[in-house]
């Protein structure tokens, strides 16, 4: 039996866990940091945020190509081979890993390999291939993050009903798919599977596709969905699936009450993610899990056990990697005895469809349900020159603003590359900027980031490219 003593001990090596190892070695904590994939990195860099994004630009090339034709510009018919992408996605997501493998190493952080469990509040017990490891740590940080959520009444066992991670590996390529869930994953998985080939439809039980977004922005998206994908259908639902021969046999619920009985040859389920917090030995310290199965943390990211901190997906809100990294420093800095506090107000969001939304700080949903008096202003990406050189005038940029102090409070984007541009927002927001420091500010031309001040500039009625009035400066 091994034993181990340690100032800080980090379980889960995903974005959130791995960037606090490193930052609380930088600050001089002795850490160890416990993983049971072999591969660190976490759900975002090995079956989520990285292999996604790889496989949306190879399959964003298919259809640039297609649509190339009218500029005169014609490719031949795409030869898709799957080990070859399969392969490209690999050396990205092993390079990436080992990248952060090679950083743990010279900051001196230790990386143990195998799944760590709770004894009580000052030893996490490790189950590796070698054996047990006992670790006596000071203070203790849980970043398991969240796993995809199967509905029981789905789950029939039969590996064609796909979550996201076998969604990535792009076993093949399925003549007809069916995506339970219009969110996040199902609506940018669709679009590559649909850039792939394969006849998608999406079914959400909602009224709308990406519901956490504000309607505005989402509409450009769902309008490129219907052309892509074969069908959307909103406020429906999958009453039972079976096996049927090397089909799935699905039999979903439409909006109008009517049923219908289809046969698909796969199918992603992407209707949520749930917390890693079980077999975790949370009752074993004073930490607290709710009935949702977060970890309860206060804003400084302590939980109630006074040596343990919690970050990232298991503790809910936002299910963003960028979002656990902040958590990360937050929870560091307590360990440190500083005085940090987390606050959510710019925390950006990005859904990478095709066209991407972005947005950041207080929707306009939000504002109207909090019935906060705001001011909005928009600016079409159809009068931006850069838009037309991207024949992308599918856009939308706006601001929302505090009336009484011109203040941004959010900033909501749709368009090509609106995931790239809204760090000026979540800028604008953390600075506290107006309307007008965006409005002064000088964008240079021609970018699709003009459209973040011309759309400050319609506020005060002076945008150059759209006519309107708004208040005077
Ligand atoms: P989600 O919460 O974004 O979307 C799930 C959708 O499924 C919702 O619209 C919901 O109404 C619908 N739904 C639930 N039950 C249903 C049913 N029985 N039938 C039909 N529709 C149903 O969850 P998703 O897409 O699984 O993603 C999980 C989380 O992962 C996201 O919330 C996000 O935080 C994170 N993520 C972030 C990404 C990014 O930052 N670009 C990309 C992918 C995931």
């Amino acid at each position: 039996m091994d034993s181990k003593e340690i100032q800080l001990v980090v379980v889960g090596a995903g974005p959130g866990g791995y960037a606090a190892a490193f930052y609380a070695a930088d600050q001089g904590k002795r850490v160890i940091l416990v993983e049971k994939d072999p591969q660190l990195g976490g759900v975002c860099l090995n079956r989520g945020c990285i292999p996604s994004k790889a496989l949306l630009h190879a399959t964003e090339l298919i259809h640039e190509a297609e649509i190339s034709a009218q500029r005169g510009i014609s490719f031949g018919e795409p030869r898709i081979e799957l080990d070859k992408l399969r392969d490209w996605k690999k050396g990205i997501l092993t390079k990436l890993s080992q990248g952060i493998a090679f950083l743990a190493q010279k900051r001196g952080v230790e990386v143990i390999t195998g799944r760590g469990y709770f004894e009580d509040s000052h030893t996490l017990r490790v189950e590796t291939s070698a054996g047990q490891q006992f670790i006596k740590f000071e203070q203790a940080l849980i970043a398991t993050g969240s796993s995809s959520f199967k509905p029981r009444s789905l789950d029939l066992g039969n590996p064609r009903i796909m979550t996201s991670r076998q969604a990535l590996d792009v076993e093949e390529i399925p003549d007809e798919l069916l995506v339970i869930g219009g969110g996040y994953i199902g609506m940018e998985l669709g679009f590559v599977y649909s850039g792939l080939g394969s006849q998608v439809t999406v079914i959400e039980a909602l009224d709308s596709i990406l519901a956490g977004a504000d309607a505005d922005l989402a509409k450009p998206v769902a309008e490129n969905a219907k052309k892509r994908f074969k069908e959307i259908r909103t406020g429906a639902k999958v009453a039972s699936m079976a096996t049927a021969d090397s089909r799935i046999k699905v039999v979903s619920k439409l909006a109008d009450g009517t049923q219908l009985e289809e046969l698909y040859d796969r199918v992603l389920i992407a209707v949520g993610r749930r917390p890693n917090s079980e077999n975790l030995g949370i009752e074993n310290t004073k930490a607290e899990i709710n009935d949702q199965g977060f970890i309860e943390v206060d804003s400084r990211q302590r939980t109630a056990d006074p040596n343990i901190y919690a970050i990232g997906d298991v503790v809910g809100g936002a299910m963003l990697a960028h979002k656990a990294h902040k958590e990360g420093r937050v929870a560091v800095e307590n360990i440190l005895g500083e005085d940090a506090e987390f606050q959510d107000a710019a925390i950006p969001a990005v859904v990478f469809t095709d066209p991407e939304v972005a947005w950041c700080g207080l929707t306009e949903a939000e504002a109207k349900e909090q019935g906060r008096k705001v001011e909005i202003s928009k600016f079409p990406w159809a009068a931006s020159g850069r838009s037309l050189t991207y024949d992308r005038t599918d856009g939308l940029t706006k601001l929302i603003i505090e009336p009484e102090t011109e203040r941004i409070l959010g900033v909501g984007m749709v368009g090509h590359g609106a995931g790239e541009l809204i760090a000026e927002a979540a800028l604008a927001i953390e600075m506290g900027a107006t309307a007008f420091d965006l409005a002064e500010t000088v964008h240079p031309h021609p970018t699709l980031s003009e459209t973040i001040m011309e759309a400050a500039e319609a506020y005060y009625g002076s945008a150059t490219h759209v006519l309107g009035k708004g208040r005077k400066k």
